[in-house]
């Protein structure tokens, strides 16, 4: 197989989702967090994904900014943080500029030096997605931004991971996914792509009819893993 193209989900893969209550932590403004806020990233990521899953079964579609707000609403009361409204706008903002994973440029560098297609893959909405992409300064090399705003529900429909040969023009078989949610990238394997599961925190694999077909611990080799396809 000749790899042609490498697409990345966005939230947790290149983006630190757990940025943006870890920097509002540091501010002095927000001492309730020193204590709750690696707690509440957690609490926050993981409703914001359920309501992904849930809206996309029941056909209820909503932007992924109303989702992210939903799920740190729920957060933010679990951690009696509720009824803080500046707190709550902080912590928004905040997610219209994550930080890159350090990896980052030089790993997407390196794939469009050898001549591989690049792109993301996201839940994101296309506003939320041009604010990192900005923010992190990579957007030269992304040859493609692509959201599920175009077709209306949430990974991992394959309506989604349809939109990559819809823009590229490939088949699953040219395309290399990476993601750091173990569900995406199994459920990937499962449309066809080859996928790679950057798995930070040493999760067990997701009980799913498919596995990853690579894991990592970070983004850095992943320019080795497409050369190897
Ligand atoms: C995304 C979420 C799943 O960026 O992280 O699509």
């Amino acid at each position: 197989m000749t790899l042609k193209t490498c697409i990345f989900d966005a939230y947790g893969t290149l983006f630190d989702v757990t940025a943006a209550a870890r920097q509002a932590a540091a501010d002095p403004a927000f001492p309730q967090l020193a204590d709750s806020w690696a707690t509440l990233a957690q609490d926050w990521r993981l409703k914001q994904l359920q309501y992904t899953w849930l809206r996309a079964v029941v056909g209820a579609h909503a932007d992924f900014w109303q989702v992210t707000q939903d799920g740190l609403d729920w957060a933010l009361e679990a951690a009696g943080l509720a009824d803080q409204p500046a707190l709550r706008q902080r912590l928004l903002d905040l997610y219209w500029q994550l930080a890159a994973y350090p990896e980052v440029p030089a790993m997407l560098q390196a794939l469009k030096a050898a001549g591989y297609n690049t792109g993301i893959l996201s839940n994101g909405s296309p506003d939320m997605l041009a604010g990192a992409v900005d923010s992190a300064g990579i957007s030269e090399c992304l040859d493609a931004v692509l959201s599920v705003e175009s077709v209306g529900v949430f990974k991992p429909a394959a309506a989604v991971y349809d939109l990559v040969g819809a823009h590229f023009g490939d088949a699953p078989s040219d395309v290399l996914f990476v993601s750091s949610n173990g569900w995406d990238a199994g459920c990937a394997t499962g449309y066809g792509f080859t996928t790679v599961w950057v798995n930070r925190g040493n999760e067990p694999v997701d009980r799913l009819p498919w596995r990853p077909t690579h894991i990592l611990t970070d983004l850095s080799t992943v320019p080795d893993i497409a050369a190897s396809c």
